[in-house]
């Protein structure tokens, strides 16, 4: 049986708010809901799933956006065709990211933002990130390209930055000679 989780718009106060840092491990009840997130976003990366189910496709959610207000983030990585990582970080940190800077040439999107918003997001091409698992196991992930963006994107959730606040209204885009668009 498959149920869709409750993902909240941009104008509910969740998405504005720094969250707290979860306390671990996490409850049967919050690695249900991160289970359930998991499906979903990978049914939503699959077409036909994605109809059957009229889901919109994304890579990733943060709890704040299932209105808890804890650091947890959930990403489900197409790294091949029809080949899918799952990543939960549990108080995520970057703790280390390249010089270089990249953007997602058809700008980002999110699960709360149901508008079109243009414009390129200036990001690390490379991050490492640290945190646990939902049973409390340190974790240590090295994100590049797409993945590193949506390690941002999702860690921005927890502090309550949406995707489009980092759109320089005066520079919206970007050329191949200024950043490296993927
Ligand atoms: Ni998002």
């Amino acid at each position: 049986m498959f149920k869709k989780v409750n993902i909240l718009d941009e104008k509910d106060k969740h998405l504005r708010t720094v969250c707290e840092d979860a306390k671990l491990p996490l409850s049967k009840k919050e690695k249900d809901l991160i289970e359930q997130s998991i499906k979903e976003l990978r049914y939503s990366q699959i077409e036909e799933l994605s109809e059957k189910y009229d889901l919109r496709p994304g890579m990733g959610l943060a709890f704040p956006q299932l209105g808890i207000d804890k650091r947890v983030i959930i990403i489900v990585h197409e790294y091949e065709e029809g080949k899918f990582n799952n990543y939960v970080v549990v108080n995520p940190k970057i703790t280390s990211y390249s010089d270089e800077m990249i953007a997602a040439e058809a700008g980002e999107g999110c699960l709360s933002v149901n508008r079109e918003v243009e414009g390129h997001v200036k990001r690390y091409a490379r991050v490492t990130i640290e945190g646990y698992d939902p049973d409390g196991k340190k974790i240590k992930i090295r994100a590049r390209e797409d993945l590193s963006i949506a390690f941002q994107h999702e860690i921005d959730h927890l502090n309550g930055i949406l995707f489009y606040d980092r759109i320089d209204p005066n520079h919206q885009f970007y050329t191949e000679y200024e950043l490296r668009l993927i």
